[in-house]
């Protein structure tokens, strides 16, 4: 939705994405939360997630709890502590609920693990074949900003559910889906002048091209501001924006951030969608709140993005958002926070060409999110 490309810093740090790390698409998201059982009928009844797998006391995992959701391609994974103390426990305590793990889908877990760490990655947990009767699953990880985790997944000989040490999870309870796809991008947050340090470990380690740029002229209002880098790996199906705040007059909403989740972290799951309109009155009916769009928005928005397939009167009733970019426009909508911190949201999208972010909504939706900031009392 670059729509001032003059504006438009296109940086090219590594001219191409390098071919160490092939990745074939995110394997799956693991959020650390207070109380997986809750979360998952959460996820199921407002999102139409199906219940895909689990793991606790009957399966012999004695510490941790975990239910395995699934929608089309994206795959939730919600897990509990069982006792107290332990990482989980103090992960939960500092952040509350949020990403720990964006798990890579790779061919290879152990040369992803080798490339990576060779360029400067920490490790956090070297190859690892896991076995039960339905094959097995090599497993490697790297720590990335903040607390969060990059693991790395090879599951080509495997035909259970989802990783050995899970049973399938068939509760009576089932959904619709909502028409979600596929995580489109993940967005990180990460602190004062740190943005830099995590696009050079994208382009360095996991040997991700920087598509775009974004500083705080893009991005500002009258209060708050933020600088965004966009990184991608080289078939594009994995795009990490990492944002960091700017200056402004007033808390950015990228400090308040910073504040709940007590350091970096992912901020936005962006999910795409065949027809946002379907998908977002389904989610609405079911419960999960979005942030308002003024009327106003509507009144300009076709002077900016040109024609459009869509019936405005139809955008401006859910509040769906519009951009274009070169090759396209999209279609966007946020969520207001889905935890109790002001932190982690989503993004429903639907790409009808553009393959950029929406910068051109960014101005709106800020000042969206100081209407929910100000009630807040933390803008
Ligand atoms: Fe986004």
């Amino acid at each position: 939705m670059i729509t001032d490309t003059t504006s438009l810093h296109l940086e090219k740090i590594v001219p191409e994405a390098e071919d160490f790390l092939p990745l074939l698409g995110t394997d799956y998201v693991e959020l650390y939360v207070g109380n997986a059982k809750q979360a998952a009928l959460y996820y199921m009844s407002a999102w139409g997630f199906q219940p895909l797998a689990y793991s606790g006391l009957e399966t012999g995992s004695k510490d941790k709890v975990s239910y395995v959701l699934i929608q089309d391609k994206i795959r939730l994974v919600l897990t509990s502590p069982l006792k107290p103390g332990g990482p989980i426990n103090e992960h939960i305590n500092k952040h509350g609920d949020g990403v720990k793990v964006i798990a890579l889908w790779v061919d290879d877990a152990a040369k992803s693990w080798k490339e990576t760490t060779n360029r400067g990655g920490q490790s956090f947990m070297e190859p690892t074949t896991l076995n039960d009767a339905n094959g097995e699953v090599v497993i490697s990880a790297i720590h990335t900003y903040g607390e969060t985790l990059h693991y790395f997944v090879e599951r080509g000989n495997y035909s259970g559910p989802f990783l050995p040490g899970y049973k399938e999870w068939n509760p009576h309870y089932r959904t619709e889906p909502t028409g979600l796809k596929f995580v489109d991008h993940m967005v990180g947050n990460v602190g004062w002048n740190e943005m830099n340090k995590w696009v050079e470990f994208y382009s360095k380690v996991m040997g991700f091209a920087q598509l775009v740029s974004f500083d705080d002229n893009d991005i500002s209002t009258e209060y708050t501001a933020l600088m965004s880098k966009v990184m991608s790996n080289g078939n594009g199906r994995i795009k990490f924006p990492i944002n960091e705040p700017a200056e402004g007059r007033k808390k950015s909403q990228i400090e308040e951030f910073i504040d709940f989740y007590n350091g970096s972290g992912v901020q936005h799951i962006a999910v795409a969608t065949d027809n946002i309109f379907e998908t977002v009155t389904a989610l609405k009916k079911r419960g999960v709140e979005f942030l308002y769009v003024p009327d106003n928005y509507y009144e300009t928005v076709l002077d900016r993005v040109g024609e459009i397939d869509e019936d405005i009167k139809s955008l401006k009733e859910l509040g769906v958002l519009v951009d274009r970019d070169d090759e396209g426009y999209l279609l966007q909508l946020f969520t207001k926070p889905v935890l109790d911190r002001p932190t982690m949201f989503f993004e429903i999208i639907q790409r009808k060409g553009a393959k950029s972010f929406g910068k051109g909504n960014f101005k709106a939706l800020f000042e969206a999110i100081e209407r929910e900031q100000a009630i807040r009392g933390t803008l």
